[in-house]
């Protein structure tokens, strides 16, 4: 894209994922490097582990498990430009021959039964118009004594329907408010089982750090290109969409769910425990 060609019209259209494609901001599982590693220890990752990062994007999660662990990773996505942009990252992280980018659709996946010790689907299934098919294919290719682990984001304090219609159009997904409830409900309806579960709720992030924060991505070299107005208009937009999303997490929290496939054959634990 010429951006030296982009008008402050065309910015104030783009929708938030066009946008972060235009600044190249990085798309992270939520709570970042801490959810990674603790995913990586908890589940014993190590070389001659093969691993799916389900909408791997510009590969984040999927850098981070191969370097920390040494398993094989495999990200998948049906963005080409964010698989492209993985591969370079993991080249420069020095990845790049334990890690594979492919475009595939989560919903439709072109791999083998049986094939992953690890699925991760992130925040992922939220955004995926039939939920219930993806569960079926992270089941699928996965072996029978894997993990699967997602990071479901839901409502910890009831959204207003304004910020709903707000974030729905940043977005340009429908959203409709889920608790944890659904989440626990949704991936332990079918063969799979608790093995692990961690809550958290978003920090509030205060504004000063908002604005450095938009003020180190769009200083970015490739943005300098921009004409004058149009850098203005970007700085402006970009800002009104963090400040949203900030108001928007401040509802929210996720949960770490590591789950694997049940042993229905083994009766379940009784006396369990609670941390002090
Ligand atoms: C918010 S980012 C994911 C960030 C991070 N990996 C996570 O786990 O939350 C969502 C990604 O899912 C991808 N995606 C959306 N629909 C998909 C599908 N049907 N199959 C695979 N990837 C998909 C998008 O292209 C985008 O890169």
């Amino acid at each position: 894209m010429d951006l030296s060609k982009l008008t402050e019209q065309d910015i104030m259209k783009m929708s938030y994922n066009e946008l972060i494609g235009l600044v190249r901001e990085t798309n992270r599982i939520p709570g970042g490097a801490q959810t990674v590693a603790y995913i990586a220890s908890m589940c014993c990752l190590h070389e001659g582990k093969r691993v799916l990062d389900i909408g791997t994007s510009t590969g984040n999660t999927a850098i981070d498990i191969a370097s920390l662990s040494g398993a094989e990773v495999v990200g998948i996505d049906i963005n080409e430009d964010s698989l492209s942009e993985a591969r370079k990252r993991a080249k420069i992280v020095g990845v790049d021959s334990k890690t594979t980018f492919e475009l595939n659709d989560a919903m439709n996946l072109s791999l083998p039964d049986k094939f992953f010790d690890m699925v991760i689907c992130g925040n992922v299934t939220s955004l995926l118009s039939d939920k219930e098919k993806a569960l079926s294919e992270y089941q699928r290719v996965l072996r029978d004594t894997g993990f699967l682990v997602a990071v479901p984001m839901y409502y910890i304090k009831k959204p207003s329907d304004q910020l709903i219609k707000d974030v729905s159009n940043a977005i340009q997904v429908n959203i409709k408010p889920l608790y944890k409830d659904f989440w626990i409900d949704f991936f332990t309806k079918g063969d799979f089982e608790i093995f692990l579960e961690k809550d958290f709720a978003f920090d509030n992030i205060d504004e000063e750090k908002i604005n450095q924060f938009c003020d180190y991505i769009l200083s970015r070299e490739h943005l300098k290109d921009l004409n004058e107005k149009a850098a203005i208009t970007l700085k402006e937009v970009y800002r009104r969409y963090m400040l949203l999303f900030r108001y928007n997490l401040s509802h929210m929290g996720y949960t770490i769910l590591i789950l694997r496939k049940s042993h229905k054959e083994i009766d379940p634990e009784l006396f369990t425990a609670h941390a002090l």
